[in-house]
């Protein structure tokens, strides 16, 4: 497979090194010192282009992926609000997107983990929810990615919650998200159920980035053989 990467940071290097590892190759990679090559031509090459870039640039670069047709592996996060759109331009030219909050394998058994969990609790009205999530200081989005997506099945799963917000200070309709941003962490989430008496908690401890970067590798494997709209959920068979 030869794939595209948008975005050579922390997670695009850690991608082109478990690419090369898995007997793939990386001949194109963006970022913002050579974006002139970013340019149609070149998306062509690539059976398939990996974006880690920021929330402000994302939408752009899958929006010219659509256009000259290569599948995209989404990792950015914090662009969501034009998730509609992405899904339009997508459905529209007939492409393949596979975005992920997180690609690791763990996360997305935790969020499994999560929902059932959910599904216990929603009969205990005596336990209240909240969220905490630990990220690196550079992150730039708040809450995670990850957070978010937990948050959006904790409301699908419990009625009495109908929005997220991010604080603890929340009314009872809302969940909370405490968003701590520490040095050197890779990402850290933790679902906590509390009563007068007692905490129940599940919390997933990313070790490293590696986990990621192998997850959207795998994703890039899985969109060589499966077309349109693709997820986690659909490519582990949870
Ligand atoms: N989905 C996941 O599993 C997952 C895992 C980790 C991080 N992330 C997300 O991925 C994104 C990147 O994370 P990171 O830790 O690699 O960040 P990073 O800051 O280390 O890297 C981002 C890179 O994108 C480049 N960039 C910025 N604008 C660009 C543009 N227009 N075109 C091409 N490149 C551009 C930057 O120069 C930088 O090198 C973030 O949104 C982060 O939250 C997702």
């Amino acid at each position: 497979m030869k794939a595209g990467i948008i975005g050579y940071g922390k997670m695009g290097r850690e991608i082109e090194r478990i690419l090369l590892e898995r007997g793939h190759s990386a001949p194109l990679v963006f970022d913002v010192n050579n974006l002139h090559e970013l340019i149609p031509e070149n998306l062509k090459k690539c059976d398939v282009v990996i974006e880690f870039t920021t929330p402000d640039a994302a939408v752009k670069n899958y929006l010219a992926c659509f256009e000259v047709g290569v599948p995209v592996v989404s990792g950015t996060t914090g662009w969501l609000h034009h998730r509609d759109l992405v899904m339009e331009k997508c459905r529209e030219k007939g492409g393949t997107f596979f975005h992920a909050t997180n690609f690791s394998i763990g996360v997305n058994l935790f969020f499994e983990l999560n929902r059932k969990l959910a599904e216990i609790m929603s009969g205990h009205p005596g336990y209240s929810l909240s969220m905490k999530e630990v990220h690196h200081t550079q992150k730039l989005d708040a809450p995670s990615g990850t957070a978010i997506t937990l948050a959006e099945d904790l409301i699908t799963m419990i009625p009495e919650k109908l929005s997220w917000r991010n604080d603890l200070n929340t009314r009872s309709e809302e969940i909370g998200i405490l968003s701590e941003r520490i040095e050197n962490v890779p990402g850290i989430h933790t679902i906590n159920w509390e009563s007068e008496v007692d905490t129940i908690q599940i919390t997933h401890i990313s070790k490293s980035r590696k986990g990621m970067a192998l997850g959207a590798v795998m994703a890039a494997e899985y969109c060589l053989e499966h077309k349109g709209i693709l997820t986690m959920k659909e490519m582990l068979n949870i």
